[in-house]
């Protein structure tokens, strides 16, 4: 332990290059007691055994002021209650703010997330524009140190966000944001091991603003052109490869379910390639991720019922989380070969658009018929399989909002899971238990296969409404053929109509936390193997 205060080791911004709102993140070392600053956070336990860690610091300095507030009652820690000491003695931070973390048996790293974001959005409303978050917010017993800061720091970095960019009026109030945060430490000896899991837990908040700024965005903005641009720029700025198909090549290239879709529509389709190549030359496996991106799905020409329509600019999530993925990857430099495919296009009705009895010929050479225009996204997403065998992938996942069934089945915030790959299902599981991004496995039994079945087609594109999310990914698997392949039904919590603790009402950015965590545990779990 050192006093010298406060040495910065590193500063960064969230969320820098799509906006102007930059926050700045630090890891600093030194003593809880004499740290100077408006405001610090501390995470309280309920029951006995409360005070821990940081509270306990700060208690001790104190002479037992939370100890008093406890004692007599005024605050108990129950989960996400918050507490607001407004004037300290005897320490360095003018004030002090209790969060309840709940009984400690029961704590997981989400509520950490959790709390830590209840905690900063108190901050921020009070118009306190800088905090200290300590490192030992929460100590839980099985859990690291530095897996608690990256709670913490993804906890405050995503509960913060906010989408002003249509807003051209201030209501009056300056506007409350946060300018910064710094994470204290108290000791030396984790502090590289620390700062590495700071520095991971920024790139990966910075990519889900990134993908919640993408969903949050109107069609009208947020087109297949200007999905393919930001790709582009991210390619630029984080040493991707990118390569954009245009209407041409689409054509040349055999898509037809792709063209089928995209036909109806005045703004040219993309098709978005994006590729992370590690710097060691050594053969590494190939995992290639699949973001369906339909920027505005009206339906076409089985044009969906007006209520509600307008979230189906959302339709393009899983391209947006693909794009954040890649991204993130890049950052981090993932010692994998990852690919990102996002076949980006609108779903609308025009003269020229794809009709119900349509037959099409998909890359794969498989023929299709249209029994509804409003199952798009499996035809999309069929020719991008098909490309993505190129690659000989060890892995193929996609993410797609394909059926408003799994929202039926699974509710708002899980994912349905499915595929050819029960390994790769295990990876995604376990990447979902740490994430907190929730999934739950349906089965691809052969007997769905009969809801597909095409008279005159080698298939058709929907099958009823038994088993809607399911049929959904059967579709898929057709196309994925013999491919170790996954599909991630996301329709449900790419979109949120509530607050959530740290995700706040409006687009997640759901999936991207899950998929770079898989992709950064691949090998530990071959090696076990
Ligand atoms: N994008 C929708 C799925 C969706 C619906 C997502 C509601 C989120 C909320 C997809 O393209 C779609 O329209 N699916 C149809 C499939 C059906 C026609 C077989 C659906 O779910 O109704
Ligand atoms: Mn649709
Ligand atoms: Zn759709």
């Amino acid at each position: 332990m050192t006093d010298s205060l406060p040495v910065t080791t590193y500063g960064c911004t969230v969320g820098k290059l799509w906006r102007n709102l930059v926050m700045k993140i630090q890891v600093k070392e030194g003593r809880i007691a004499r740290v100077k600053d408006e405001i610090i956070m501390v995470g309280i336990f309920e029951g006995k055994d409360a005070i821990k860690g940081a509270a306990r610091a700060v208690d001790t300095a104190t002479a037992g002021i939370i100890t008093e507030i406890i004692q007599r009652g005024d605050f108990k820690g129950e989960l996400y209650k918050t507490f607001l000491i407004h004037k300290t003695q005897k320490i360095g931070v003018r004030r002090v703010l209790l969060v309840g973390l709940g009984q400690a048996k029961d704590c997981t790293i989400d509520k950490v997330r959790g709390a830590a974001s209840y905690g900063a959005r108190f901050i921020r409303d009070m118009g306190i524009k800088h905090f200290i978050a300590p490192g030992s917010f929460a100590q839980l017993s099985e859990i690291s140190n530095a897996e608690v800061i990256k709670a913490v720091l993804e906890g405050i970095s995503l509960g913060l966000y906010t989408f002003k960019e249509y807003k051209t009026k201030k209501d009056g109030s300056p506007d409350k944001v946060i300018d910064g945060f710094t994470i204290l430490v108290e000791s030396n000896k984790e502090y590289v091991a620390i700062q590495d899991a700071a520095k991971a837990s920024e790139i990966l908040s910075r990519a889900v603003y990134l993908v919640r700024d993408l969903v949050s965005r109107p069609a009208n903005s947020a087109t297949p052109a200007f999905l393919a641009r930001t790709a582009q720029t991210i390619a630029k700025n984080h040493r991707l490869e990118c390569r954009v198909l245009g209407m041409e090549q689409i054509k040349k290239l055999g898509m037809g379910c792709f063209l089928g879709v995209a036909q109806g529509s005045r703004e040219p389709a993309k098709f978005i390639v994006l590729e992370h190549k590690p710097r060691k030359t050594v053969r590494r496996d190939t995992i290639v991720l699949i973001g369906k991106a339909i920027t505005f799905d009206s339906g076409g020409i089985s044009l969906k019922p007006a209520l509600g329509m307008d979230r189906m600019k959302d339709d393009m999530s899983g391209g947006a989380a693909v794009i954040g993925i890649m991204q993130a990857v890049a950052e981090l430099g993932i010692p994998l070969h990852v690919v990102g495919l996002v076949p980006a296009t609108e779903n609308l009705p025009d003269g020229a658009a794809l009709k119900p009895g349509d037959i099409i010929t998909s890359l794969s050479g498989k023929t299709v018929e249209i029994i509804t225009t409003d199952a798009e996204g499996r035809l999309i997403l069929a020719d991008a399989l098909t490309y993505a065998s190129r690659y000989q992938p060890a892995a193929i996942i996609d993410l797609a909002t394909l059926t408003g069934a799994c929202v039926i089945a699974l509710g708002n915030d899980v994912a349905g899971v499915m595929g050819t790959n029960d390994g790769l299902i295990e990876k995604i599981k376990q990447a979902s238990a740490i994430t907190g991004e929730k999934v739950w496995q349906l089965p691809l039994w052969d007997e769905y296969g009969e809801l597909l079945k095409s008279d005159i087609a080698d298939i058709k594109n929907a099958g009823g409404r038994d088993a809607g999310a399911i049929t959904g990914g059967f579709f898929l698997k057709e196309f994925a053929g013999k491919l170790p392949w996954v599909h991630m039904d996301i329709a449900g919590p790419v979109w949120t109509e509530k607050d959530k603790p740290y995700i706040p009402k409006g687009a997640t950015g759901f999936g991207v936390r899950l998929i770079v965590n898989l992709l950064e545990n691949w090998k530990k779990d071959r090696k076990g193997k």
